[in-house]
């Protein structure tokens, strides 16, 4: 495993052994399994891998937020040098990316990003597509890995490289789940003993809702959720919303397997997203 810290340095030894393949797996670091299984994903598939580490500051709309992301770059590197492969970290400051002032480019995602993590984070997505282009541009990957957990981001990330016709190939991977089902994510470090605890009922109640459908509608299934959630007043519900999974447009008719539910809930100050085929 190599470790790079500029993108000059990174890309004099790309162009030194021409890979033909070049698998990249985005991250913001803290790493877990479900980034482990991306990159072993991606070590299937490529010649190469480059795994980047770096907390974009422009997604987050939150200073403290951003201030609180769990960071283990020591234990990221041991995480990935466990693993067999050509793998290559991308670790850079935010100067090998982004001129001062720091901003995010304008985008246009219409409905996709005008929902649920859109709704909630202003120019979240703005500032995710910014740093993705950025990254493509820059190392120039032939596919780039996303999980399903960030199901609108992968979305925007689809929508991006047509938009700006890059040529890389996006690759969806499944949401991985801890035993007890609460998806993993790095936030998840965040939660103090009892919030881990109770963590797992945001999956079980995406479970029970989508046991509802046969007799709900969504109407009646959203109600429900959120007349859940008035009863654990520890969870501070952000939005259930069940949707198209292609427009991500809130539903009100269910047909067949074309549809999701996304949930966003705050425990504590930790906020965690899921979502289930619905
Ligand atoms: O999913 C993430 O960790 C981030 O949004 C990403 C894709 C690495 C961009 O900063």
């Amino acid at each position: 495993m190599r470790v790079f810290y500029q993108k000059s340095e990174l890309n004099a030894s790309k162009n030194k052994i021409l890979a033909k393949s070049i698998g990249l797996v985005p991250t913001m670091g803290a790493l877990h399994k479900g980034h482990i299984m991306l990159v072993k994903r991606a070590l299937e598939d490529n010649e190469l891998v480059l795994v980047s580490i770096f907390i974009n500051p422009t997604q987050f709309d939150n200073p403290e937020d951003l201030k609180n992301y769990p960071k283990n770059f020591e234990s990221d590197l041991q995480k990935l040098k466990k693993l067999k492969g050509n793998i290559w970290v991308y670790a850079p400051k935010a100067s090998d990316l982004y001129s001062e002032p720091i901003t995010a480019k304008l985008f246009y995602f219409g409905s996709l990003e005008s929902t649920m993590e859109g709704a909630n984070r202003k120019d979240h997505f703005q500032g995710v597509a910014t740093i993705v282009q950025k990254l493509f541009e820059v190392l120039e990957p032939t596919s780039a890995y996303f999980g399903e957990k960030d199901f609108q981001q992968l979305k925007i990330v689809i929508a991006l490289v047509n938009q700006e016709k890059i040529p890389v190939k996006i690759i969806p991977c499944p949401i991985i789940r801890h035993s007890d089902g609460l998806a993993m994510s790095s936030r998840n470090k965040l939660l103090n003993p009892k919030h881990r605890a109770m963590a797992p009922i945001i999956y079980e109640t995406l479970q029970k809702a989508s046991a509802l459908k046969e007799k709900h509608s969504p109407v009646q299934i959203e109600s429900w959720v959120i007349d859940f959630f008035e009863l654990h007043p520890e969870f501070e519900l952000e939005y259930f919303t069940i949707a198209d999974a292609e427009s991500l447009q809130k539903t009100s008719i269910l047909n067949g397997t074309k549809n999701r539910a996304f949930i966003a809930v705050k425990l504590g100050h930790v906020r965690l997203i899921d979502n289930v085929k619905f």
